[in-house]
């Protein structure tokens, strides 16, 4: 593939990979070719959007103090993740209806990640089954909820097992649906039903219209469609709200871990002492995340409520984080606090959604070189060695 930046080139970069220069380039490009309410479904957050807003700029609120004698010539962001190598500390995280952006978009954003090295995480909710991304290089996740009907995610824990999936991350904060205001007001539906409004800018929507026609019709949740029954998308996005289960508890937990043998991770986590109980009931890992701002508004930041989880876990696992991670230097920042590794939610779908697995692809690239770079000129040789000393402790203002 050819690279971006200012390296030499041998092969024309495309024109999409040229103006996609970073996350944030990538989300316009994103905008520019989705319809409204499809760029909305993940842009958006919940109710007033506080938690999406503070999740980015969280980042800015921390700085980094570089050491640039300390000889970084090359760098090596590579970790152990869960008994994996990963080329990189970005892991592709699991979005639900992956396949409405690009046609078979969880394989497409599956095979992406493993050319990049790194760990894909399937959503419950994708329009593909489980069953069909499992099989592939690199690590690839599985990500399921407590489900009202307890045989349901003991099934879709079973079938992850048994598809060869290397690790289960349990979500905990999607109890409920968050009320999100945006889908609302683009009376956001799916399969999508388009007004007028909504295709503003047509000629740039065209090729998604042209790419999905026929991917519309028949989008469904893959994993929830079931022998002999309908796989009607309506039909089963009510089966999937009415199976949400706000009394889930640390026994369903506990039942889950059971069942799973390999590495199990509880994604949603914000809470010290929840952490601490995880690690207590032999969780392997934990994810600081408030699902992106898209569940309670007003949550923390992820990257606050970091800290004190680290802390609390005290380096008896990993403790991963994502929401709102946008550069490379946000996951540098991450690392600095103590996370092992970032996820990244909303960049996959936007890549997605510019140029399928190419895409997906080159956000990736993206966060790599940026974090690369942001190594080098922070005097940093290899992650383990992104520590709390290249946070600033920015000095209080006003004194004299
Ligand atoms: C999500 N997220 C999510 N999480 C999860 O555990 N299961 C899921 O099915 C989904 N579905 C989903 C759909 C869409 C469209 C989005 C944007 C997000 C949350 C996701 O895994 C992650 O926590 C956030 O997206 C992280 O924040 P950023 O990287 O999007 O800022």
């Amino acid at each position: 593939m050819a690279r971006t930046g200012l390296a030499t080139v041998s092969t024309p970069i495309p024109s999409w990979q040229r103006r996609g220069y970073s996350i944030a380039a990538m989300r316009a490009l994103a905008r520019a070719a989705l319809p409204r309410p499809v760029f909305d479904f993940a842009d958006g957050g919940a109710e007033g959007e506080h938690t999406l807003r503070r999740n980015e700029a969280a980042f800015d609120d921390v700085e980094l103090l570089p050491h640039p004698l300390t000889g970084a010539a090359t760098r090596d962001l590579s970790i152990t993740l869960f008994g994996r190598r990963l080329n990189l500390p970005i892991i592709v995280g699991p979005t639900g209806l992956a396949g409405l952006f690009w046609p078979d978009g969880e394989r497409c954003a599956a095979r992406a990640a493993a050319a990049a090295g790194t760990a894909f995480c399937l959503s419950h909710g994708s329009v593909c089954r489980l069953e069909d991304v499992a099989r592939g290089d690199g690590p690839r996740w599985m990500q399921v909820f407590i489900f009202r009907d307890r045989g349901f995610t003991r099934e879709l824990t079973q079938r992850a097992a048994a598809a060869g999936y290397d690790a289960l991350v349990l979500t905990i904060d999607n109890q409920m649906l968050g009320n999100r205001e945006r889908d609302i007001r683009n009376g956001f539906a799916i399969p999508p039903r388009f007004r007028p409004g909504d295709l503003a800018g047509m000629a740039l929507k065209l090729p998604w219209l042209w790419r999905m026609r026929r991917e519309l019709s028949r989008i469904t949740f893959g994993n929830y469609v079931r022998e002999g029954e309908t796989a009607d998308i309506r039909t089963l996005a009510g089966r999937m709200a009415s199976l949400l289960d706000p009394a889930m508890n640390w026994e369903d937990v506990e039942q889950v871990r059971r069942i799973w043998k390999g590495p199990m991770i509880l994604k949603g986590v914000l809470d010290p002492a929840e952490a601490t109980a995880a690690v207590a009931r032999g969780i392997d890992g934990v994810v600081v995340s408030n699902h992106g701002g898209r569940q309670l508004d007003s949550a923390p930041a992820s990257l606050d409520a970091l800290p004190a989880i680290v802390a609390a876990v005290d380096g008896r696992i990993p403790v991963l984080l994502d929401g709102g991670v946008r550069r490379g230097v946000d996951v540098a920042k991450a690392l600095a606090l103590g996370a092992a590794a970032c996820l990244v939610g909303r960049p996959q779908l936007w890549g997605l959604a510019v140029a399928g697995a190419a895409g997906v692809a080159h956000v990736l690239d993206i966060y790599r070189r940026e974090l690369d770079r942001v190594m080098g000129l922070c005097g940093v040789a290899r992650i383990a060695d992104i520590g709390r000393d290249l946070l600033f402790a920015r000095p209080p203002r006003n004194v004299h």
